[in-house]
C-alpha cells in the first residue's frame, strides 16, 4: 500500500486528497442533518402535511349551484370554462356562510380587460378589443352579461378577430391583394369560427396564379414556379402575409 501511494503522481494524488475530502464532507453533513431532510419518504410525509394544513379557500363551481342561478346561466355561455371564483376570488367562506362574507363584485373595465385587451401572444381568433377605443368610460356590464357574454351577432371584418395578420399585411407587398383572395371564407366562419372553417391554400400552384412566368398578372415578381423554392410550399419560405425577399 506504501509503495503504491510513493508511485502515485504527485498530480493524482492531489485529486485523491480533494476526493476523500469531499466525499468524507458529504459523509459527515448527512449523518448531521435532521432525518427530515435526508429520509425522502419522510421528507414527502412531511411536506404534505404542512400543504394540508393550509386553510381550504376555494369552493368550486359547483358549490354555488345550490344557491345561484347563474351557475345554469354561465353553462350555455362563452364564459362557460372560466369558474365562478376566476372572478369572484376564492368564495368557500362565503357558501358556509353566506350573509356574512359576500365575494367581490369585479364591476371595474379593468379587470375585463385583463383577459380581453389586445394582446398578440394570445391564440388567433380570441376575442379581443382595444379598450382605449372600444366604448371608454362605461362599464363592460353595462352592455356584456358576465355571466352570459353575447358573441356579436353581425359578421364582422376579418381584422376584428385577426387583427395581427391583418396589420402585417398592411404593410406588406400582399397590401393589394384581399384575405379572400387565398382563403375561402364561408359567411358562418365570422359568426361561428371553430365550426365553421376557413380554407388555407394547399399547392404551389396556388401562388403560381400570380408568380409563375406564365402568369398574367403583371405587377407580381416572377420566379420559375418547377425549380424555385424545389419541392417546399411556398409559405415553407415566405411568409404569406408578409412575403418579403432579403
Ligand atoms: C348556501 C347558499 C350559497 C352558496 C353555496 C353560495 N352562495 Fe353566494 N350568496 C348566497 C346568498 C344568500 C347571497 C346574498 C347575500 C346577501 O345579499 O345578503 C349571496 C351572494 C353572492 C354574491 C353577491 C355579493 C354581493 O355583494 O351582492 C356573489 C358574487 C356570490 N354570492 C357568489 C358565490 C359564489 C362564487 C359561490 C360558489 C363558490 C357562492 N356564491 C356560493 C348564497 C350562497
Ligand atoms: C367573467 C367574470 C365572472 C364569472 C366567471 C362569474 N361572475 Fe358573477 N358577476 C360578475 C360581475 C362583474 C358581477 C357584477 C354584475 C353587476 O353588478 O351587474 C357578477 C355578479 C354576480 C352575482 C350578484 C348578482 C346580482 O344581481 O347582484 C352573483 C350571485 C354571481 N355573480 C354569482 C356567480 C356565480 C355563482 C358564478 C359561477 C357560476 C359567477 N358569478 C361567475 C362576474 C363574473
Ligand atoms: C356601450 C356598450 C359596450 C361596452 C361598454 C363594452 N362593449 Fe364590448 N361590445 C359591444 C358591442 C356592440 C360589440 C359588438 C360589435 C363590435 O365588435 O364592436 C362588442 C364586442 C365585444 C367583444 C367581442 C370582440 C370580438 O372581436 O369578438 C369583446 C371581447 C368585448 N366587447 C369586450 C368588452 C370589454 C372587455 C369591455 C370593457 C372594457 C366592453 N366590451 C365594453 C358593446 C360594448
Ligand atoms: C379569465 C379570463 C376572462 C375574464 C376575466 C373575462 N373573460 Fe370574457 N372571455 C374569456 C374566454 C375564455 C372567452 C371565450 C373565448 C372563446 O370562445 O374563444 C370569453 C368570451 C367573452 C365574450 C364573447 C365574445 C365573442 O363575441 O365571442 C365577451 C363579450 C366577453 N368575454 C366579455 C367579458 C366581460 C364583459 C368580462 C368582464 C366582466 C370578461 N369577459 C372577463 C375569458 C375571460
Ligand atoms: C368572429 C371572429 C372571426 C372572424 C370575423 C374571422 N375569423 Fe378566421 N378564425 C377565427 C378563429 C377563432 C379561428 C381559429 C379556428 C380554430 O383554430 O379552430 C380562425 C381561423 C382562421 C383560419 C385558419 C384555418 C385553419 O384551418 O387553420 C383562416 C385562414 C381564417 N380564419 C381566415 C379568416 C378570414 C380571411 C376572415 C375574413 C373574411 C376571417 N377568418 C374572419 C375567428 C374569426
Ligand atoms: C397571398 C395569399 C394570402 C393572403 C392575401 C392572406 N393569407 Fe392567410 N394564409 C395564407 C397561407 C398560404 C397560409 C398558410 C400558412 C402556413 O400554413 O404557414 C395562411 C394562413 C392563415 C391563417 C392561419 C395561420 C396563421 O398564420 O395564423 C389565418 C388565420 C389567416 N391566414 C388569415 C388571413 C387574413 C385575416 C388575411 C387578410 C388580412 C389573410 N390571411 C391574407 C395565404 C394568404
Ligand atoms: C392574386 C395574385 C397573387 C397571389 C395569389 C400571390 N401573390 Fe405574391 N405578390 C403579388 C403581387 C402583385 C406582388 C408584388 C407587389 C409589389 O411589389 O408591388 C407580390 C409579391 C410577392 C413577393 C415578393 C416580395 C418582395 O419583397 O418583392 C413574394 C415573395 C410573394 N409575393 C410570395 C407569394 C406567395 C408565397 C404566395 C402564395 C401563398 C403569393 N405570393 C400569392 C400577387 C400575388
Ligand atoms: C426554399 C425556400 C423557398 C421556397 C420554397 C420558395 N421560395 Fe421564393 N424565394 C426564396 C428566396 C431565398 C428568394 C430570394 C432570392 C431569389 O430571388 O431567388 C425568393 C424570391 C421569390 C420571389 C421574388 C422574386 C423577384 O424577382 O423579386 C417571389 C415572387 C417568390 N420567391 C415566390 C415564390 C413562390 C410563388 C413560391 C412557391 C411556388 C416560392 N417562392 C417558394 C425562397 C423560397
Amino acid at each position: 500500500m506504501k509503495s503504491f501511494l510513493q508511485k502515485m503522481p504527485d498530480a493524482l494524488k492531489r485529486v485523491l486528497a480533494v476526493f476523500v475530502l469531499v466525499a468524507g464532507t458529504a459523509v459527515l453533513v448527512r449523518a448531521v442533518l435532521p432525518a427530515s431532510l435526508t429520509d425522502s419518504r419522510l421528507h414527502i410525509k412531511t411536506t404534505v402535511e404542512r400543504e394540508m394544513a393550509h386553510p381550504v379557500r376555494y369552493a368550486g363551481s359547483e358549490a354555488c349551484a345550490d344557491c345561484h342561478e347563474e351557475y345554469k346561466v354561465k353553462q350555455g355561455g362563452y364564459h362557460k370554462n372560466l369558474s365562478c371564483e376566476t372572478c369572484h376570488g376564492a368564495a368557500k367562506e362565503h357558501s358556509e356562510n353566506p350573509s356574512d362574507l359576500k365575494p367581490k363584485l369585479p364591476r371595474m373595465r379593468e379587470f375585463c380587460a385583463g383577459c380581453h385587451t389586445y394582446n398578440p401572444s394570445r391564440p388567433s381568433g380570441f376575442p379581443q378589443v382595444n379598450p382605449a377605443a372600444h366604448n371608454p368610460r362605461k362599464v363592460c356590464i353595462e352592455c356584456h352579461n358576465p355571466h352570459d357574454p353575447k358573441p356579436t351577432r353581425t359578421p364582422r371584418e376579418c381584422s376584428a378577430c385577426h387583427a395581427e395578420i391583418a396589420r402585417t399585411k398592411e404593410l406588406s407587398p400582399h397590401v393589394q391583394l384581399e384575405c379572400t383572395t387565398c382563403h375561402t371564407v364561408p359567411q358562418d366562419h365570422k359568426l361561428i369560427p371553430r365550426s365553421v372553417r376557413a380554407t388555407i391554400p394547399s399547392e404551389r400552384s396556388f401562388c403560381g396564379k400570380c408568380h409563375s412566368k406564365e402568369s398574367g398578372r403583371k405587377e407580381a415578381p416572377k420566379v420559375d414556379i418547377l425549380t424555385h423554392g424545389e419541392k417546399y410550399l411556398c409559405w415553407q419560405c415566405h411568409y404569406p402575409h408578409m412575403p418579403e425577399v432579403q
